[in-house]
Order: C-alpha cells, then sequence, then structure tokens
C-alpha cells in the first residue's frame, strides 16, 4: 500500500462580482423567481462582465489565492490542471494561459474536458502525480465561464448556470490525510443531452450555424435530470460502500451544484442529514467544473482535520463519478 496520500492544503475560490438574479431573468426569458427558485434551488448566479476578461484572469485570482496562503511562490508548482469547458482558445489550454501570467514558470499543464465532472476528474489525475512521488505540489482547478457559451433568450439553460470556480493544492501527506478513493464514470451515449453543437471538428463554425445559435449550450434537461439523479446517488453509495462508512462515519457531502433536487436525492441516499451538505446553489447557480471547490472555499473554515468528505458530480459526457478524501487541515 502506498503511504504518500494527496492531501489538500489549501483552497480558493473565485467569482465574479456581476450578480444575475432571477428578476432580471424575468426581464430577459417567459420565466419567473417562483418556477426557478422551486425547479432548481437558484437564486442568483454571477456573471463575468469585464470586457477583455475570460477564464484564465479568474484562474489566475485562483492560484494567486493559494499562493498567498501557503507562503509559496508560483514557481514551487509543479503541474496546473484546470477542469474547463470555457477556456480562453480552443487552443492553446487556459492552464498554460494562467502559467505565463502568474509566473509559475516551473509548472507544466493542461486542460481536462469533463463539463461538471471537470474539478473531480482533475482531483483524481492530480492525486496520481503526488502519489507517484513525481510532484510535491500540484494545482487542480475547476472552472468555467459559462455566461460566456449560453443564449440568454434560452430559458432551458440560461436560468441555470453561472460564473466561478476555485481551485486546491494538493501536496504529499504521510498521515493518511488526502485523496483515498475515486469512483470515475463515463458514458459517451449521453453526449445528444447536454453539449455545444458547434464550434468543434465535427461541425467547424460558419455563418449559418453560427446564425441558428448552435455555438450555445445545448440541454435536454429533463433526460439530463433522470440520468443525473440515479447515477449521482449510486456512485455516492458506492464509494461509502468501498470503503466501509456509514452515514454517521461522513462529515460533509459536496454535491455538484446542478439541481436542488438532485442535490437532495444524493444526500437522502447517503443517508445524510441537510447539516452535513454543501449547498451553496442559491447564490451561484450551476458553474460547471467550477460548483466543487467553490462550495469548499466557501465551508473551509469549518472544515477539521480528519473530516470525511465525500465529493459527487454528474454532467455532460455524460461523466461522472465520487471522491473519498480526508482533510488535512484546520483553519
Ligand atoms: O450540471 C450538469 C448536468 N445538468 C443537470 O444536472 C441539469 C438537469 N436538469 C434539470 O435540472 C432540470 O431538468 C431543469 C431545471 C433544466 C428543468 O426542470 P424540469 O423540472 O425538468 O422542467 P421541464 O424541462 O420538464 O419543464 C417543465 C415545464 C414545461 O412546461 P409544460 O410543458 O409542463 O407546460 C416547460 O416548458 O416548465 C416549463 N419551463 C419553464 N417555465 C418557466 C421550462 N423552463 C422554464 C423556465 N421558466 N425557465
Amino acid at each position: 500500500m502506498n503511504d504518500i496520500k494527496a492531501a489538500i492544503t489549501a483552497v480558493q475560490g473565485y467569482v465574479p462580482d456581476g450578480i444575475l438574479s432571477n428578476k432580471d431573468l424575468e426581464k430577459l426569458v417567459d420565466t419567473n423567481d417562483e418556477w426557478i427558485t422551486t425547479r432548481t434551488g437558484i437564486k442568483e448566479r454571477r456573471m463575468l462582465k469585464e470586457e477583455g476578461k475570460a477564464t484564465s484572469d479568474m484562474g489566475v485570482e485562483i492560484v494567486k489565492g493559494i499562493c498567498e496562503k501557503t507562503k509559496i511562490s508560483p514557481e514551487e508548482i509543479d503541474m496546473i490542471i484546470v477542469g474547463t469547458i470555457t477556456g480562453d482558445y480552443n487552443f492553446p489550454a487556459t492552464a498554460n494561459v494562467i502559467c505565463d501570467k502568474v509566473g509559475a514558470k516551473n509548472a507544466w499543464g493542461f486542460d481536462l474536458s469533463a463539463a461538471c465532472s471537470g474539478f473531480i476528474y482533475g482531483l483524481t489525475v492530480g492525486t496520481q502525480f503526488i502519489e507517484t512521488g513525481k510532484y510535491k505540489k500540484v494545482v487542480v482547478i475547476g472552472l468555467d465561464y459559462m455566461s460566456s457559451i449560453i443564449d440568454y433568450s434560452d430559458r432551458a439553460t440560461c436560468i441555470i448556470f453561472g460564473d466561478g470556480g476555485g481551485g486546491v493544492l494538493l501536496e504529499p501527506n504521510s498521515e493518511g490525510m488526502g485523496v483515498l478513493d475515486s469512483v470515475m464514470k463515463s458514458d459517451g451515449a449521453g453526449r445528444h443531452y447536454l453539449l455545444q453543437k458547434t464550434g468543434g471538428s465535427l461541425a467547424p463554425l460558419t455563418k449559418e450555424n453560427i446564425d441558428d445559435g448552435d455555438q450555445y449550450v445545448y440541454q435536454e434537461g429533463k433526460t439530463v435530470f433522470k440520468y443525473a439523479v440515479s447515477n449521482m446517488a449510486d456512485v455516492s453509495a458506492e464509494i461509502m460502500e468501498r470503503n466501509n462508512l456509514s452515514s454517521e462515519d461522513v462529515d460533509w457531502l459536496v454535491p455538484h451544484q446542478a439541481n436542488l433536487r438532485i442535490i437532495d436525492a444524493t444526500a437522502k441516499r447517503m443517508g445524510l442529514p441537510d447539516e452535513k451538505v454543501m449547498i451553496n446553489i442559491q447564490k451561484y447557480g450551476n458553474t460547471t467544473a467550477g460548483t466543487i471547490p467553490l462550495c469548499l472555499w466557501e465551508w473551509e473554515p469549518k472544515l477539521k482535520k480528519g473530516d470525511n468528505i465525500v465529493l459527487s458530480a454528474f454532467g455532460g459526457g455524460f461523466t461522472w463519478g465520487a471522491i473519498y478524501l480526508k482533510w488535512a487541515y484546520n483553519s
């Protein structure tokens, strides 16, 4: 058994200042606050509105925050993994841009496309580099600029998504704290239900398809909901079983924030009371890869060394999974 674990030693979030409330959306599409609140749990979401700013600029704030908290220099970072579907460019990777902007001169990295599971996929990958002993400081970011790919005349999608995210620093731990297990899943047959239809190699952008609006997020909400509810709950129950965790043993569930009803179903399946479930969907909506690190950032002051934490997500791809970790520090 490998006794080096990958522990989270700092967490930093970032949300832009701009707020888009349900009332604001009532002016844009045929919807209302009551419908959005009861169907999703969302009251408002953040929007990056500054001209010329992109995902990397939010990522820079996250990396800077991590460096300030841990008093490390960006040059000490070995690797930066960015879970995102809204990178600055199709290529190069936003990880490269962030490294350049923060002066992480000795790091390499890449973007990881797993939609709402981007952070947990990234955390699973980053963990391997720490456990093998190859690296000492790996930054894993989950971050999206969803308003850059949303059609604000489509009420099926514009009410859900927001901008923002967060990141963690992973470092070796020999006290048994850190990522202890992960169950990652995917099913590409789900690609038809949640996707950006154009802008990739299958359908490069043309004047015609831009006029059709196919460059924006398309979602068949009902279908995605059905798969999300069962798969997120299943994988969360599976990681508990594999690790002999009872509901009493789990201190916190950190669920992807897509819909309050999906979160409630997962918590119920795990037998967890509301007090153990991190929920901030009402403030930020669904920031895709950003939701889980945003929760960890907000709850960081309450987390204690040794807490048993389950992270769980489901999203486009389909991609989904759960991670079991032991929190490594008191704030
Ligand atoms: O994050 C990654 C994965 N994504 C998810 O997990 C999202 C999963 N899906 C969902 O969260 C939900 O399906 C939505 C929130 C997107 C939609 O909620 P729903 O309860 O599935 O609504 P629906 O699409 O079945 O629509 C129900 C009714 C329809 O009207 P009729 O046909 O019953 O008359 C819709 O036309 O609500 C109507 N509707 C709306 N009404 C007001 C749909 N969108 C809206 C809206 N405002 N924004």
